[in-house]
């Protein structure tokens, strides 16, 4: 059985989202269906469509951030109930496989065919169709949709208190970029870190950084907008290039250099990883959240600096985080005040504006942009 429901697909990269009814299955076995209450824009859904990032299926659904209200459970399909708050994880975790299993649940087995947007266990098996022709789900989820149906593996209940507007952005942009320097670069006490790029994902490291009790957290964007949110999110120094931030990062570190660097650019290259290894201190991180071409090979990066300074270069997928720990820890932290979440959100668009919010994410006029639905 299906229903129509309306939602914002690719159908082809480079191109454009637009907005068109499709049929949406009712849920099956371990299934949901949610209607949807707000979904953020991260830039990984631009990737989508510029090309850097190519999926599997078009057309092809966007959006893999979102919360909102379940409105329909599949049969057998337990701990879920009609009416029950969620935050959709990107990334699936079924606690069973081996991944799980060694508590990286950020790299469950199932994330194999996010981006073909199929049911997990079956390529053929899709849960939207466009005038009778499968459309992929985003991340599994396709978050920019009124109703989307999902796995279990992708929904994490939330406290009924939680607004769900903030709550979205729990997805992917905060756990990501807190992840990315509590985990990853595993920022300590009176730490000097580099954060590149101040969007939604660098604006949550930033805050990571500062819970961490780093005491030099410096911030790294061309758009002067975003150095003046990133005094907000609790940077202390400001700069437009990565090359700047490591002078002064080596002026307060008796010549060292940063303790970790953290790239969360929205279009990353081989350059940028290069420079961010040359601001880290001896035996200093460079943690690499950003994505780009993600065909493209090669980094001009000095191979006996790696080596001989003991250098540590980590890849950081959702922050090295677990979505259903690090989901409702988050969210709780949101409710004592510890986290900021309302101040993310610069503006709020309607379903139909999808491409125009991002070309505002192009003109660097937004932290996080978030879809609101009626
Ligand atoms: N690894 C993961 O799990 C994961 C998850 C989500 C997003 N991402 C990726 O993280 C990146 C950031 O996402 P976002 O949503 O925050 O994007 P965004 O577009 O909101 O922010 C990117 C920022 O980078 C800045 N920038 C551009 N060139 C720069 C440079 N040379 N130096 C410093 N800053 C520069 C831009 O001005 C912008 O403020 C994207 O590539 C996205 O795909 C990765
Ligand atoms: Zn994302
Ligand atoms: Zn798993």
């Amino acid at each position: 059985m299906s229903f129509t429901t309306r939602t914002s697909v690719l159908r082809q990269a480079p191109g454009r989202y637009e907005t068109v009814t499709v049929e949406l299955d009712e849920p099956r076995r371990n299934e949901v269906t949610v209607k949807m209450v707000a979904a953020g824009l991260c830039h990984s859904d631009d990737h989508a469509a510029t090309g850097d990032i190519p999926v599997g299926t078009y057309p092809f659904a966007g959006g893999h951030e979102g919360a909102g209200v379940i409105s329909a459970v599949g049969p057998d399909t337990p701990d879920f109930e009609v009416g029950d708050h969620v935050v959709f994880s990107f990334l699936p975790a079924c606690g069973r496989c081996e991944f799980c299993a060694r508590g990286l649940s950020n790299l469950c087995d199932l994330g194999a065919t996010l981006l073909v947007g199929s049911r997990w266990n079956d390529p053929t098996s899709f849960r939207m169709h466009l005038d009778g022709v499968p459309v992929g789900q985003q991340c599994g989820i396709s978050t920019f949709s009124e109703y989307t149906t999902a796995s279990v593996a992708s929904v994490i209940k939330i406290d009924k208190s939680l607004p769900l507007k903030q709550a979205a952005l729990l997805s992917c942009g905060v756990p990501t970029g807190w992840g990315a320097a509590v985990n990853s670069a595993r920022v300590r006490p009176g730490d000097t870190v580099i954060v590149a790029g101040i969007g939604g994902i660098g604006a949550n490291a930033l805050q990571g950084a500062v819970h961490a009790g780093a005491s030099h957290i410096i911030a790294v964007d061309p758009v002067d907008f975003k150095l003046a949110k990133a005094k907000e999110f609790g940077a202390t120094h400001f700069y437009s290039t990565i090359e700047e931030a490591t002078e002064f990062a080596r002026s307060v570190t008796n010549g060292q250099g940063a303790d970790a660097t953290i790239v969360t650019i929205g279009v990353v290259d081989g350059e940028h990883v290069a420079q961010a290894l040359a601001s880290i201190r001896k035996a200093g991180t460079v943690v690499l959240t950003g994505l780009g071409d993600i065909s493209a090979a090669g980094a001009p990066i000095l191979l006996g600096d790696l080596t001989l300074m003991q250098k540590r270069l980590q890849g950081s997928l959702f922050g090295e985080a677990n979505p259903r720990r690090d989901i409702p820890n988050l969210a709780r932290m949101y409710q004592v005040g510890q986290l900021k979440l309302d101040e993310l959100i610069t503006r709020e668009y309607t379903l139909d504006q999808v491409a125009e919010a991002y070309d505002d994410m192009h003109a660097g006029t937004n932290i996080r942009g978030v879809v609101v639905f009626d």
